[in-house]
């Protein structure tokens, strides 16, 4: 997703601005670019392909000021060109602005303006924006962009450079997020904290519609009408020791390895919240509440985490539980209403198809509660209730321990409301609770096998195309399992409920076709079995995947994975880890760009 970054203050913005773009590459882009303010014109450098590029670029030019913005570009309207590239100059060069979102109303836009002789030289939606500012700059800043901001239809982060204010960055904020950072001598903007640090840790985050107008000395605040307002910067405490790769080779395999630790640290944090949780869920705790329903609702992982979690919901609270993904939330009718709880599984808290769902679902008056890794994220500031996950900074794109944290916070959740509601006694309840403080243990079982998944590699990386079964909490496992072989190594990679193969999928088995068949959930390993037979008579290979109790069931499979037992409700968190170090070790055979794959970007913010 795009990446915003800008500098005003009494160094030379060039470092800070470049740094910014490294800490905001984990999101995902095409291309970046910057521009300075120098005395009497804007140097704009821009560059196809990494940050690393256009600091070649950089270091070719004396260009210094003490005032720029920066930007990494991910694709939305137009090819990865230069001259798609941010920042982007309006017409006669008075202002220039790079932006994350999307002008909805761009097309027609562009059309009156260029009706009204402005000539085009992208094809992106920000180079419309920044020929507004300049047609309705009238002579007071503020007023202009209030004017231009009423034709603005979707999401918007900008940040702008005008010629006619030299000393002064302008931000201007709508859904995009945009947070400022107060350092010793000036003021760093970015599109997430973390490239905030370490240069300040007093942040304040700009509410919908706003602007503000930095400069070295003075911040000031404007409501979407033009009136000043006023906001005060907030201690904010980085983790950003841990948003380093340290000894490892990619972000994604020292997140794997941080899942022990992040697990327990979340599972802690649930018990820390308990009583808030009570009281937050007591209309869902009511004994027998037959009106309630609950919504688990997320994007890619977040919609597998969900998935897992309305099968541990139903199960133990018998309160009709449903998993929909967030785009999917936005286009249909759900029944949702007072009685509803909407629980929003994201890392990241700014992922725009999950934000709409949100405001949707507490629009029709229901309960939003949301899962997230990321503390005052847009998501956050919309729930009625927030539990963290807590995993610590994720850096690859690919998620995985914020993927497992989400799935033990919706375990504990579903444990915690089905022993309030009395429908597990003291052993049951103790039980579970049991259960989930294993599984920090377990993962760090699995991992320290970690040689073992390496030997997949090869003959995973030769696949034109893997296909993944399971049943239950195993076709989670599958599904996860799918999109973390794809999203990494770009193999096609697709998963189905075991009992699905049968109607139509099994055409695709043939002689040496790869098949990962997750059967841990006992309650249905049998049925998985059939299916494995049903492939292998077919001369299909399969790896499974199944917990200790099954190993001599399948004595026969010569290529099989064992993780240790869990509850079969929890058997999506166990699976998920082998499956998690197969991708990467299968991308890393491949030579992919694991931490940061083509096309994908971290926290989608658009729709
Ligand atoms: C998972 O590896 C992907 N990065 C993607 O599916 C991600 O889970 C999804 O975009 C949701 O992101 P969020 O959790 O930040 O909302």
């Amino acid at each position: 997703m795009c990446g915003i970054i800008g500098y005003v203050g009494k160094e030379n913005a060039v470092p800070y601005l470049l740094t910014g773009l490294q800490k905001l590459e984990y999101r995902g882009y095409d291309s970046a670019g910057i521009a300075l303010q120098t005395s009497e014109d804007f140097k704009i450098i821009k560059a196809t392909g990494r940050v690393s590029r256009l600091k070649e670029k950089l270091s070719e030019s004396t260009a210094k000021s003490m005032l720029g913005i920066g930007h990494t570009r991910w694709a939305t309207h137009g090819e990865v060109s230069l001259s798609n590239a941010h920042p982007h100059l309006s017409y006669k060069g008075i202002f220039t602005v790079v932006h994350n979102g999307i002008i909805e109303n761009y097309s027609a836009l562009r059309d009156k303006l260029k009706d009204e002789g402005y000539p085009f030289v992208s094809d992106t939606d920000t180079e419309v924006i920044a020929h507004l500012l300049e047609r309705d700059y009238n002579g007071d800043l503020v007023s202009s962009l209030v004017n231009t901001i009423k034709k603005l239809e979707g999401s918007f982060a900008l940040a702008i450079l005008c010629k006619k204010a030299p000393d002064t960055l302008i931000l201007i904020k709508k859904e995009s997020p945009l947070i400022i950072g107060k350092g010793k001598d000036g003021f760093l903007v970015a599109s997430d904290i973390n490239a905030l640090s370490p240069f300040s840790e007093e942040t304040v985050k700009l509410n919908d519609g706003e602007i503000a107008l930095i400069t070295p000395n003075r911040i000031s605040f404007y409501s979407p009408e033009g009136n000043e307002t006023f906001h005060s910067f907030r201690k904010f405490s980085y983790l950003s020791k841990s948003a380093e790769k340290g000894l490892f080779s990619h972000f994604m395999l020292k997140e794997i390895f941080e899942q022990p630790k992040a697990l327990k640290d979340t599972l802690q944090h649930c018990f820390n919240e308990k009583e808030k949780l009570k009281n937050e869920l007591s209309f869902i705790l009511r004994p027998h509440n037959k009106a309630v329903r609950i919504y688990l609702i997320g994007c890619g992982s977040a919609y597998h985490a969900a998935l897992s979690g309305k099968y541990v919901f139903e199960k133990l609270t018998a309160i009709p539980s449903e998993a929909v993904i967030a785009s999917e939330f936005c286009t249909a009718d759900f029944p949702v209403n007072e009685n509803c709880l909407c629980i929003f599984i994201s890392q990241s808290g700014e992922t725009a198809d999950t934000l709409s769902a949100l405001k949707k679902a507490k629009e029709k008056g229901a309960y939003i509660l949301s899962v997230l890794n990321v503390s005052e994220s847009s998501a956050a500031l919309l729930s009625n209730s927030v539990i963290y996950t807590k995993a610590g900074p994720e850096i690859a794109v690919a998620t995985t321990k914020a993927y497992t944290c989400q799935l033990m916070v919706l375990y504990f959740l579903a444990v915690l409301s089905a022993y309030e509601n009395k429908l597990l006694n003291d052993g049951d309840y103790q039980y579970y609770i049991n259960e989930l403080n294993s599984l920090p243990e377990k993962a760090s079982g699995i991992i320290e096998r970690q040689e073992e998944f390496s030997k997949f590699a090869k003959v995973l990386s030769a696949q034109t195309a893997v296909h993944f079964i399971g049943r239950n909490t195993d076709y989670v496992a599958a599904l996860e399992g799918a999109l973390k072989m794809k999203e990494i190594s770009y193999i096609p990679s697709d998963a189905y409920p075991s009992g699905e193969l049968k109607h139509g999928t099994i055409s695709l088995i043939e002689k040496n076709s790869l098949t990962i068949a997750l059967c841990s959930n006992d309650s249905v390993f049998k049925k998985t079995a059939n299916s494995i037979e049903e492939i292998r008579s077919r001369g299909g290979d399969v790896i499974t995947v199944s917990s200790e109790k099954h190993t001599e069931d399948l004595s026969a499979l010569q290529r099989k994975i064992i993780v240790p037992d869990t509850d079969d409700l929890f058997v999506s968190l166990t699976e998920a880890i082998p499956l998690q170090l197969i991708a990467f070790y299968t991308a890393k055979e491949k030579g992919c760009d694991i931490d940061k794959p083509r096309n994908l970007a971290k926290s989608v913010t658009v729709e």
